[in-house]
């Protein structure tokens, strides 16, 4: 069944390769999945060797885990670790059908990427972003082809979270949209059209949850107290939610949302400062192995 409002399926393209721009978290997780489900080569670029190495070693590491439990053999391992490269040079994504970043939660810093991608991929090719929470409409805004992009939002941990949000901006057309559709359903994830506004639905959802949690710890609540309140009713306690996400990208989320909805979304100070003192791209949620 088509997810609803989703544009025909026959308009889609044929995907035969991925690029996957970033190699944090996200990205890594991203570019197994997509080399296990849809068995095509996807490229990993970053800006520099260490972080391109992190993330092959990240890919590396599930895939041992992977083994490990049995769920893979070896002859499926190395299939898909051949399929999985990294580089710091896009050039190897001119024939990619679709493009996704994951790179800092920064409309210049995705502008910026998709300027550059889109000198080197064709005119069809899709550029997706896994942003949790910006515009597609302004992040096409200056490009050739901003017909091309789509918004396409994972969870983590990616290998589980059975979501993906696809978000068309303004321009976006039926086939790139079709496209991003079928790549969803290739990836057996669920599939929703979600409008592109602050933080679409489930962060904004989880933006209210996460920030009356928030409150209530800054208002002086220790936060085992707070995570034993929510027991049974979330699958993770929300402190540990916090370093899943990242304390950057939930302080950005609880601002965004702040922005555009106004004191309905709280941002704590706590979490401000918590972040200032780490810098602005810290991240813990890098830090966070599978299964701990
Ligand atoms: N990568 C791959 N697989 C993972 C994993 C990871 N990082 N973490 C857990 N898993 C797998 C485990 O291997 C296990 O698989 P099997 O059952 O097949 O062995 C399965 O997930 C369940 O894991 P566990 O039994 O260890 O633990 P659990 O039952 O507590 O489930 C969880 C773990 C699925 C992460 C669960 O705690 C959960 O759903 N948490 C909430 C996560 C969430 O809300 N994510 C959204 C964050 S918001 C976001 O990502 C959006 C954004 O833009 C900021």
């Amino acid at each position: 069944k088509r997810p609803a409002g989703a544009p025909d399926r026959a308009l889609a393209r044929p995907v035969t390769k991925i690029g996957v721009i970033g190699a944090g978290l996200m990205a890594a997780q991203m570019a197994l999945l997509f080399a296990q489900r849809l068995e095509v080569p996807v490229l990993m670029t970053d800006l520099d060797q260490e972080r391109v190495d992190k993330g092959i070693a990240y890919v590396q590491g599930q895939l041992a885990e992977l083994q490990t439990k049995g769920r893979i053999t070896q002859d499926t391992a190395n299939k898909l670790s051949a399929l999985i490269t990294g580089s710091t040079d896009k050039a190897g994504m001119a024939d990619a059908e679709f493009v996704i970043e994951a790179v800092f939660e920064e409309i210049s810093v995705k502008k910026k990427v998709f300027a550059e991608v889109e000198e080197i991929v064709s005119p069809e090719c899709v550029l997706a972003s896994n942003t949790s929470s910006l515009s597609l409409t302004e992040m096409a805004a200056d490009l050739k082809h901003p017909e091309r992009v789509v918004g396409f939002h994972f969870f983590n941990p990616v290998a589980v979270m059975p979501l993906v949000e696809i978000i068309p901006g303004e321009k976006t057309d039926d086939a790139s949209l079709a496209t991003a559709f079928a790549v969803g359903k290739g990836l057996k994830k669920t599939t929703i059209l979600v409008k592109d506004s602050a933080s679409f639905i489930v962060n904004r959802i989880l933006g209210r949850f996460m920030g009356e949690y928030s409150k209530i710890v800054d208002e002086g609540t220790p936060s085992a107290i707070a995570d034993q309140g929510v027991a049974g009713l979330a699958p993770m306690p929300p402190f540990v939610l916090l370093g899943l996400v990242g304390p950057a990208i939930a302080l950005h989320n609880s601002e965004t949302l702040h922005r555009a909805f106004g004191d309905r979304f709280y941002v704590s100070p706590s979490l401000q400062k918590l972040v200032e003192a780490k810098g602005a791209a810290y991240d813990p949620a890098m830090q966070i192995q599978p299964d701990n």
